[in-house]
C-alpha cells in the first residue's frame, strides 16, 4: 500500500499538477489506472462529476469525448449517457437539441434522406423516422400554454382544461383564459385594418374530436382524413389553445387578403398559423389558414421571424424548458 501510493506521487510530481488530479486524489473514486487520463481531463464543480468521469472511463470513453460531453451535453444528457454502453456521439454531441438515447436514429436517417445533422436531430426528435401516429408520448404538462400537441404527442386522457372562457362575439366558443384574451385583441386589430374574422371553431371536447373524425374518415378513408383532421386526443382545439377563423359565413377559410394579413400580423397577439405553406411533412397537415394557435407573444414572434414549424421550434427551444416546469411541478 506504501509503496502504491508512493508510486503514485512519484508519477504525479513528473507532471503538472492539476485540480482534476488533486479532486481525483481525495475522491473514493480515484482509480490509478485512469491517472494519466485524468490530468486531461478539464476540471469541473459538478459534485458528481469524480464519479462521471470515472464511469465514462469505464465505458471506454476518450479523455477528448469526457470534455465534449461536459461540454456540450445537458445533465439529462449526462444522466441518460451514463446508463448506456459506448456510443460514438462524433458531432451530434455539439448539437444543442441532440438526445443521446438517438444517435443511432439521427445516423440512419441522415444516411436515408441525406440531411445535415441539424435536420436530422430535430426532425428525428420531432418522431418523423417513425410513421405518424407511432411512439406516441403522452403530455406530461397539459396546463402548459406553449405545450406541443401533434401526430406523435397526446393529451392525457382525461384532461380538460380549467380556465375555458367565452369569445364575446359567441359565448359557445371557448379558449384557455390568456388565448381568449389575445384573441379579442386580434380581432379588434384586424377590424381596424379593415379585415373581419369570424370565429367558427374553438374549444373541442375529446367526444366532440371524435365524432368529427369519426366522421371524416368515414367519408374520406382514414389516409385522407388525416391530413386535415387529427385523431381524439391530438388536435389543438381540445388544449383550449387553438381557434379556427373565417372571413365570411360562406366559406371555412379565411379569403387570400384575409391570410396574408393573418401571416403577417397574428404574431403580434400571440398567435401563429400553425399550419401554414409547405409545412405538411412535418406538421403531417395540409395548409390550413384559418387555424391559429395561441403561444404567447414573446414565442410567436420568435417563431414568425425564424419562419420554423412550432414542431421544430418546441424541440430547439421549448422542450428543455418545459420539461423542468414538469419536475418542479410533480
Ligand atoms: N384540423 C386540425 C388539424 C385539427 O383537427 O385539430
Ligand atoms: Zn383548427
Amino acid at each position: 500500500m506504501i509503496m502504491k501510493e508512493h508510486k503514485i506521487e512519484k508519477k504525479i510530481k513528473t507532471k503538472d499538477y492539476n485540480q482534476t488530479v488533486e479532486t481525483m486524489l481525495t475522491s473514493p473514486y480515484f482509480n490509478e489506472k485512469y491517472l494519466n487520463t485524468y490530468y486531461e481531463i478539464n476540471y469541473q464543480t459538478n459534485h458528481n462529476w469524480p464519479y462521471l468521469i470515472n464511469t465514462f472511463l469505464e465505458k471506454n470513453y476518450s479523455s477528448y469525448e469526457i470534455n465534449n460531453i461536459f461540454e456540450y451535453l445537458n445533465d439529462e444528457n449526462i444522466e441518460k449517457l451514463k446508463s448506456l454502453d459506448y456510443i460514438d456521439l462524433g458531432d451530434y454531441i455539439k448539437i444543442s437539441n441532440v438526445e443521446v438515447d438517438k444517435i443511432n436514429r439521427y445516423k440512419e436517417f441522415q444516411n436515408q434522406n441525406n440531411t445535415t445533422l441539424d435536420e436530422a436531430v430535430t426532425k428525428v426528435n420531432i418522431g418523423l423516422d417513425k410513421d405518424f401516429y407511432t411512439d406516441i408520448t403522452t403530455i406530461s404538462n397539459p396546463n402548459s400554454y406553449t405545450l406541443l400537441i401533434n401526430k406523435y404527442r397526446s393529451l392525457p386522457e382525461d384532461y380538460i382544461p380549467s380556465d375555458l372562457t367565452s369569445l364575446s362575439i359567441n359565448p359557445n366558443m371557448k379558449l384557455r383564459k390568456k388565448a381568449a384574451e389575445a384573441y379579442e385583441e386580434l380581432q379588434s386589430a384586424a377590424l381596424i385594418d379593415h379585415v373581419i374574422i369570424i370565429p367558427f371553431s374553438a374549444f373541442r371536447t375529446k367526444d366532440y374530436q371524435n365524432k368529427l373524425y369519426t366522421n371524416y374518415k368515414n367519408k374520406d378513408g382514414v389516409l385522407i382524413a388525416d391530413t386535415y383532421s387529427a385523431r381524439p386526443r391530438h388536435s389543438e382545439h381540445e388544449t383550449g389553445l387553438a381557434i379556427d377563423v373565417r372571413s365570411n359565413t360562406l366559406i371555412d377559410n379565411l379569403t387570400e387578403n384575409d391570410y396574408k394579413w393573418m401571416l403577417q400580423n397574428s404574431y403580434k397577439y400571440g398567435f401563429i398559423v400553425r399550419y401554414a405553406y409547405a409545412t405538411s411533412a412535418i406538421t403531417g397537415y395540409i395548409e390550413e389558414p384559418w387555424h391559429l394557435r395561441y403561444v404567447g407573444k414573446e414565442i410567436a414572434k420568435d417563431i414568425y421571424e425564424k419562419n420554423i414549424t412550432f414542431d421544430e421550434y418546441y424541440d430547439l427551444y421549448l422542450k428543455d424548458q418545459e420539461n423542468k416546469q414538469t419536475e418542479n411541478e410533480t
